[in-house]
């Protein structure tokens, strides 16, 4: 689905426009992906390398395919001219689980501790309760301190600990589980 356009203010004063994600938009925002997890693959789910094997057509038809879809969407942050963050909320299809989604989100490092993951969060947070969800979950590896500071701020419950979950530079890191329930 397209979300709403949304310019907002980060801590320094910049405006940030938050937007959906358009198929056109697909080679910035591989670009975006790329940078993003080569700075943080230590927090992220796919290796930095990852990005390099997807194409700009198949990024396109999956953005595509997200904005004909019901109740999933990407929201991009442009800054400066260059998309520098972005989040993804992922419903399932099966009627019985359809009110359940899981986030995802990267920043790049010049624009992380800026006020922009509040941002993006709260206006997914907003638009997902427009569209119905009542459940979001994530995981975040247990040393992301950003990544917890934000969840629990938005009032995210830590509801578990997954041991060895992420072979991360040879090490079996942990995660914790979190989960939102959304009030109507
Ligand atoms: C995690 C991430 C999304 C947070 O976004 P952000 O833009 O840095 O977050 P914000 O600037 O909105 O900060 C949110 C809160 O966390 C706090 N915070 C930021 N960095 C922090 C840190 N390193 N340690 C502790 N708290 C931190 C902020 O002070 C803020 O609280 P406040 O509003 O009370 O001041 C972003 O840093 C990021 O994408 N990192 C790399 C990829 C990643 O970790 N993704 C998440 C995987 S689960």
């Amino acid at each position: 689905m397209k979300i709403a356009q949304k310019i907002v203010k980060l801590k320094d004063g910049r405006s940030a426009t938050l937007k959906s994600a358009s198929p056109d938009e697909a080679e910035l925002v591989l670009q975006h992906l790329k940078i993003s997890h080569k700075e943080s693959y230590r927090n992220l789910n796919q290796g930095s390398a990852h990005w390099d094997t997807v194409s700009v057509e198949e990024e396109s038809k999956f953005l595509a395919d997200l904005e004909a879809g019901k109740n999933r969407f990407m929201i991009v942050a442009w800054v400066d001219g260059k998309i520098v963050g972005g989040l993804g909320l992922f419903s399932q299809a099966a009627e019985f689980v359809r009110h359940n989604a899981t986030l995802g989100m990267s920043i790049q490092n010049a624009y992380s501790n800026s006020g922009l993951g509040t941002h993006l969060m709260n206006t997914a947070l907003e638009n997902a309760k427009q569209i119905g969800l009542r459940r979001i979950d994530l995981t975040v590896r247990t040393y992301n301190t950003a990544g917890i500071a934000l969840y629990e701020k938005v009032g995210f419950q830590r509801i578990g600990l997954l041991k060895e979950i992420a072979l991360i530079d040879g090490q079996y890191v942990d995660e914790y589980s979190y989960q939102l329930l959304l009030k109507d």
